[in-house]
């Protein structure tokens, strides 16, 4: 009996296995009639938004999410979010760049204006570096997470890079730089506040429930009592003498909130439930890429663990939330032009969006999956079909030898494969069969060598399920996310308070004019 069970099991693992290779018409048939189905049950959810979470893949183009895919279950496999019933595109363009940063993308999914490069959580009246302009109350934006605090939510961010960096910065500070996260990054005698301030002092951010992230150096001066996690030379550090730590606990203390304040992930896993604001910073600069993360209880908590904690905290409230999630490294490993580790971090961010899902209902709950921008990732002809994502095709019929099947348009000196020749009529790259294409460190080639990788300016997917997803369905401007979301969650222009206050002043004005024709009869 045992035998037999054993011989089942085995010839079912072996159709399992081939069947992600299977090429038979009844194959395909199968696949794309469960998609039929799939699309004919589709039912628009009408209903309001209680929660809302929105994902941004910084610079997760779709070439990274179809390796994303590929990687994680071959060619025909679906993500989570790619099972999400709503799909629609953005176009990622700023208001004075056809290629942006992700600032001026952020503030045009949380704040629902375009605005210009490097600019934060202002409007395009602002240019960069132009302080005063941005102290004028009119260009200061308010975004998502204000929006959802006015209206009575818990709202809170999830960040892999610092917490006042160029994403999650949008969400609380008006800075007319994304680079003065700090006041050392400030000029001489500005009249402006660094974003680290803006968070902990200033409307909403004072106000956040979950800041989850990096980025300690900006937020403590002299952040040096962590051995093992140097300043980072990339990122501003605070020389003020401020611990901005400490002035947001002596804050809560001061107004009576309960709140936690951690540094690890074992720290993270056992927060005290009675906590409604929680602030957890776990690096001096970024955190760091999740194959080289320290998984013990006392290092840094990965993306799904603070997603875990963040929706936990947000839940409370019976007004529902608002929570960010940004998976920041994908950006960073392509900046260093490493297709590998940036992918991994996708994978990542696509566990995270898998426990949003199932600590969440789709009945009240809108999650949005989206990228601020692509990076110049292609995925290059003509693998087989279930090869490695990470392996070499070809062979160029120019010089003979095979490329990876990922390259890049720009990238930094080690994507250059090109050898010095004595011969100047012939190019010679490098043989990628003499170098580990699939390692976490390898730099793919790119067209055109810089300093490092950098945006590309293609559109990026949007995926949606929840209510009102169906509002993301077909080719849209970056910065309509802010405006389908609010409505979904009936906040800012569409809170039921203001439709209620228009619909109270149509009455009361109904109530006069009929009056005053009576008295004029
Ligand atoms: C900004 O405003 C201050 C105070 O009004 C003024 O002294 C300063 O010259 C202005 N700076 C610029 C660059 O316009
Ligand atoms: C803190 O660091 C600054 C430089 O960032 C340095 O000038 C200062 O002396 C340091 N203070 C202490 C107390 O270490
Ligand atoms: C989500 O739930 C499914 C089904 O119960 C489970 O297989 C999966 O591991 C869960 N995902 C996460 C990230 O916890
Ligand atoms: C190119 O890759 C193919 C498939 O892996 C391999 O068979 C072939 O030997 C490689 N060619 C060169 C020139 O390395
Ligand atoms: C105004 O009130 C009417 C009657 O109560 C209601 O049907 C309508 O939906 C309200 N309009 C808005 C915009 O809330
Ligand atoms: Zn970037």
């Amino acid at each position: 009996m045992y035998g037999l069970r054993l011989v089942v099991f085995f010839v079912f693992y072996l159709t399992l296995a081939q069947s992600s290779l299977r090429k038979d018409q009844e194959y395909w048939k199968q696949l794309s009639t469960n998609e039929l189905e799939e699309a004919l049950a589709v039912k628009w959810n009408l209903g309001e938004a209680k929660n809302v979470i929105l994902f941004v893949g910084d610079g997760m183009g779709p070439n990274t999410v179809t390796a994303t895919r590929i990687l994680k279950g071959g060619e025909g496999h679906r993500l989570t979010y790619e099972k999400f019933p709503h799909i629609g595109l953005l176009k990622t363009y700023s208001a004075n760049k056809m290629v942006p940063d992700s600032t001026s993308t952020a503030t045009a999914l949380f704040c629902g204006v375009k605005v210009n490069f490097y600019t934060m959580g202002v409007d395009a009246s602002v240019e960069y570096k132009d302080c005063n302009a941005s102290l004028k109350p009119e260009a200061r934006l308010d975004s998502l997470a204000a929006l959802a605090l006015k209206a009575g939510k818990s709202a809170g961010f999830v960040t892999t890079m610092r917490v006042t960096h160029a994403t999650p910065g949008p969400l609380y500070a008006h800075s007319a730089s994304r680079l003065w996260e700090c006041d050392s990054a400030l000029p001489r005698d500005s009249a402006c506040k660094d974003v680290g301030r803006q968070l902990v002092e200033d409307w909403p951010g004072r106000d956040l429930h979950v800041i989850l992230g990096g980025g300690r150096q900006g937020l403590v001066a002299n952040a040096t009592d962590r051995p093992m996690d140097p300043i980072s030379s990339w990122g501003c550090s605070r020389s003020d003498g401020r611990d901005l730590i400490n002035q947001y606990k002596r804050d809560k203390e001061a107004r009576g909130l309960k709140y936690s304040v951690i540094t690890n992930a074992a720290e993270l896993k056992n927060i005290d439930e009675n906590s409604d604001y929680l602030l957890g910073i776990f690096s001096n600069a970024h955190m760091p890429y999740e194959f080289e993360r320290n998984k013990e209880p006392q290092g840094p908590p990965s993306i799904v663990q603070m997603t875990e904690a963040a929706i936990k905290v947000l839940k409370k409230n019976k007004n529902g939330f608002f929570l960010m999630v940004e998976g920041g490294n994908i950006d960073m490993a392509h900046h260093r032009g490493r297709a590998r580790t940036a992918v991994d971090e996708s994978l990542a961010m696509e566990e995270a969006v898998s426990i949003a899902v199932n600590m969440t209902s789709e009945k009240d709950t809108l999650i949005v999956v989206t990228s601020d921008h692509t990076h110049t990732l292609s995925i290059n002809g003509y693998p087989e079909r279930g090869s490695d994502i990470f392996g070499t095709t070809g062979p160029s019929k120019y010089d003979g030898l095979n490329y990876t099947t990922l390259t890049y348009g720009v990238g930094g000196p080690g994507s250059n494969k090109l050898k010095v020749q004595t011969d100047p009529t012939r190019i010679v790259r490098t043989d990628p069969a003499t170098e580990d294409t699939t390692s976490f460190m390898y730099e793919q080639a790119a067209a055109i060598t810089n300093d490092e990788n950098i945006h590309g300016g293609g559109d990026v997917a949007v995926y949606a399920r929840g209510p009102h997803a169906h509002l993301f369905h077909n080719v849209h401007e970056q910065h309509y996310v802010f405006h389908a979301i609010s409505y979904a969650a009936k906040i800012g222009v569409y809170s039921k308070a203001t439709t209620q206050y228009n619909n109270i002043s149509v009455c009361l004005l109904t109530l006069v004019l009929g009056f005053m024709f009576r008295i004029i009869n």
